[in-house]
Parts: structure tokens; sequence; C-alpha cells
């Protein structure tokens, strides 16, 4: 009875299986790009590898055997003091450390474009955030790093913060002075926590920007997944040597760390390490010489540019990731969601993101001459086809709707009474829910703070546009969930 027709499908299997088969080239995460980083023995032995912890496995929560040599390992490729390896991606890091470095109502200061995965940090830990703003390149509307004047005024004004994030390099590989982070903080007494999930590779080769964790910050979260080949959820915590005496972070690790981690994810995690460390650099000064002949190729094209060297001049930038490939589009008669599109639909390529005025490409040291030819085909053909026209220009949506008033704690909003109201009408109340277009997942509205008419605007014009909108209780956004 139970064996219904459509108990034979298995719908999430067959869409992977039919997303693989059509070949495209993906030009998007996680870094192993379907598998290709991976020696195909090792990839056979992934599935034979799930294990538990068996006698001789060690346990990832108290490792005295092979984990611990792992993640000895792991830290000393890394530069950190100790490393911890993360089963639940990055977000899973970033809880850990603001449930360790947090105090119940205290602040800590956190990037207004941090990810969405601080908001579920804040919630557990129950601090109060202290939001510091972004320098937004208003041509794109993006964020590329942080403001650092505006983050040393919050540490004046909050003497009581008891520790300082960053987000470093943003979603489009911009990077910032962590260094005069680490420096101004210090200043104030206060230690330096950096989501670094996009830029695991940065170690491996001088060329890249420098590590957090090299600019004197007490911690690193990498997302492994997203730049080397690394099974999807696998992530790093490092921190400095001395930086978390005492037990807490291990305590908070192992909170928020699943009792039952994949060994396989573990393993992937084991591999990518020893690659990077033997092959790392080859590797990456091959896939950064394909970067430059991409960017070459793409800079010839009318309708077409790439603002890497833009992004790089902008105050407060002090590298950009050459591994992704912002395209600007403005010059074309078709928007960036229409080009990628044609990309996917003529070229078979998907790239990680489209808005109106560019797309982004993400590449890793495992992307082949091939990935790179496509894409460069791909743009073109299109650039052939439509530039020159006169698409009328509209500003791009900007990263961030105007930051709303903190009025609650994230987690006391997020425990207290709640009511869904029309839309329009939410204007002024206490917003119950986070509320994020995806990607890059930096929410807009936040349980906790004043819910202003743009940032309600904001969201509707991010949904038309096409935008994934993650968080929304109601996903046709006619009503929104705030404090009762
Ligand atoms: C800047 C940033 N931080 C953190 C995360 C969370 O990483 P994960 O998906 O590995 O949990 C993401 C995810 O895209 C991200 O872009």
């Amino acid at each position: 009875m139970l064996a219904t027709p459509d108990q034979h499908k298995a719908p999430i299997y067959e869409a992977l299986c039919s997303y693989r088969d059509e070949g495209a080239a993906l030009l998007h995460m996680p870094g192993h790009r379907g598998g290709a980083g991976f020696e195909a023995a090792e990839l056979a032995a992934v599935g034979s590898l799930d294990f538990t912890e068996v006698p001789g496995l060690d346990d990832l929560h108290s490792p005295d055997g092979p984990i611990a040599e792992a993640l000895e390992l792991l830290a000393r490729a890394f530069g950190a003091g100790h490393s911890y390896f993360l089963v639940n991606g990055a977000s899973s890091g970033i809880h850990a450390l603001l449930l360790t470095v947090s105090q119940q109502g205290r602040p800590v200061l956190v990037p207004r474009y941090a990810h969405r995965s601080f908001w579920s940090g804040l919630v557990m830990s129950g601090a109060r955030p202290v939001y510091y703003p972004g320098r937004i390149v208003p041509d794109l509307g993006i964020v590329v790093g942080l403001d650092l004047e505006a983050l040393e005024q919050r540490l004046e004004e909050n003497p009581q913060a008891t520790a300082v994030f960053a987000t470093s390099p943003t979603f489009f590989g911009t990077c910032s002075d962590l260094r005069a982070v680490a420096r101004v903080a210090g200043r104030y007494g206060k230690m330096v926590m950096v989501d670094e999930a996009h830029g695991a590779h940065f170690r491996f080769h001088p060329a890249l920007p420098e590590p957090a964790l090299q600019q004197g910050c007490a911690a690193a979260v990498q997302g492994l997944h997203k730049t080397l080949p690394v099974l999807t959820q696998g992530a790093a915590l490092h921190v400095a040597a001395g930086a978390f005496p005492g037990t807490r972070l291990q305590r908070a690790y192992s909170a928020v760390t699943t009792t039952s981690p994949s060994y396989p994810l573990l393993a992937s995690m084991d591999l990518a390490r020893r690659l990077m460390v033997l092959r790392g650099e080859a590797l990456l000064e091959e896939a950064l010489r394909r970067a430059q002949w991409c960017r070459e190729r793409l800079r010839r094209l009318p309708g077409v540019s790439c603002p890497q060297e833009e992004l790089a001049q902008v105050t407060g930038v002090t590298g950009v990731d050459p591994l992704k490939v912002v395209i600007a589009v403005e010059g074309l008669e078709i928007d960036g969601l229409q080009v990628a599109r044609l990309l996917r639909e003529r070229w078979g390529v998907q790239v990680e993101m489209a808005q109106p005025g560019f797309v982004l490409a993400m590449f890793s040291l495992c992307h082949q001459p091939e990935d790179w030819r496509r894409l460069v085909a791909g743009m073109e053909e299109i650039s052939r086809q439509y530039a020159g026209g006169a698409r009328r220009r509209r500003r791009p949506l900007q990263a961030l709707p105007p930051e709303g008033e903190v009025v609650m704690t994230p987690r006391e909003a997020f425990f207290a009474d709640r009511v869904a109201v029309p839309w329009q009408e939410a204007a002024g109340a206490i917003a119950a829910e986070a509320i994020a277009p995806y990607p890059p997942g930096i929410p807009c509205i936040l349980p906790g703070e004043r819910v202003s008419r743009e940032a309600l605007e904001y969201v509707r014009e991010a949904a038309r546009m096409g935008w994934r909108i993650q968080g929304a209780t109601d996903a046709s956004l006619r009503t929104l969930e705030v404090i009762r």
C-alpha cells in the first residue's frame, strides 16, 4: 500500500543525476568541480569508507588517534595553533566561535553584511550584535570589504564588546585589511575572528591574499568545500596558538557538532590538505594563469568588463581572489540574469550567481582549460550578439537596504511571540524572521531589528529580480512575521 507510483521516485537523486549528465561547465561551488578534483580511486573509495567510531578510527569529539594526527597536520598546513574539522559547513565554525566569545546580552561587533549563519549563532549565544557597515561599490551594488573607521567608532562606543568578527574575503573574493583590523581591535583589547569561508586556498600560493591568521587574527573559519577538492559541508576552524585558553571553545565546538560525523567527509578534508601541501602551489599557479588569460579575453569584448582592478582599488580592499570572476554586463542589451540563462542553455556553463549588472563565475584549482574556454566562448558570442544596444540602465539593487535599529537581541526575538502582518504594514514593527536573498545570503531583515519601509521594498524587488529569498515564512512575501 505504501509503494504508490510516486514512491518509485527519488527526486533529489534524480535531479542530481540529470544535472551531472547535462555535462555543464560547473563554475560554482563546491571546489572539487563535480568530483573531478578527486583521484578516481579516492572517489570510488568514499562510499566504502563510510564507517563510524569503531576501534582504530578515533572520535572527532575527543581525538587521540588518526583524527588527532590529521588535525595536527591540518593545523600545521594552515599555520594554526590548533584546528578543528567542521562537518556542518563554515556555519558551524561561526556558531562555535560566537558561543565561545559571547556573554548573554553583551555586545559583539559583527559586520552588517555577514552571512546568515551569524544570525543563528547570535540566537544560540545570546550576544547583542553591534553591526558595522561595509563598503559598497554602487555600480555593482556589492559589498567589497569593511569600513575600518566605522568599526573603530563602534569599538569606541562599546567598551563592553567581547570580540570583533569580520568577513574576508567576501563572496566576490575581495579582501579587507585584517592586519589593520587586528591592530585597531587590539588597542581596545579585543580579539578578531574572521569568516574566511571563501579563502581556504589563500595559504597555498604567494600571489593570493594573505590569510587571516597570518595577519594577526585569533581565529578563521574556512569553508574548505568552497574552494578546495572537499565534499560539501567540509570546513575548518583554525585558531592562533594560545588565543583560546581553557575549555570553552572545545565545549562550544562539541555542542554544535554531530555525534555521527561523516568519515568520507573527514577523509576528503584530510586528502585535500595533503594535496594542497604537496601540489597546491603548482596547481594554483596553473589556475591563476588561466584566470589571467580569461580576464584578458573578456576585457576585449564590447559591452563586457571584468572590474577586478577597480574592486582592488576601493578604499580598504587589500586584495582580490583572481579565481572569482565578476563579469559586468552593463554594456549589453540583456542583463546578467539573461546572460546566465544563455550561458547555461547554449554553452552549458553554470555560473555561481547572476544579478542584473553582472554574473559571478567561481573557479578552483580543479577547473580545466576547457571550463575557462567555455565561459570565454559563451561570453564572446553573447557580446557579439548583444553589445551596444540601448538597454535601459537601472541603478543596481544595492547590497543592503539601510540598517534598522536593533531593538532586541536575536535570541530575545527568536523566543518572543510573533504574529504575521501584511507585508506593507510591517514597517516600524520589530522583525521576527531573518530574510536573505541567496546568494550571497546576507540578511536584509533581521530578527530584533526595526523593519524599515526600504527593507520591505528591497526584499520584494530582489524577489522580482529572480533572487531566491531564504528565511521568509510566507514565501509569497504577502506577510511578514513580526514580534507581537
Ligand atoms: C561568507 C560566507 N560565510 C559563511 C558561509 C556559510 O558556509 P557553509 O555553507 O559552509 O556553512 C557562506 C556560505 O555561502 C558564506 O558565503
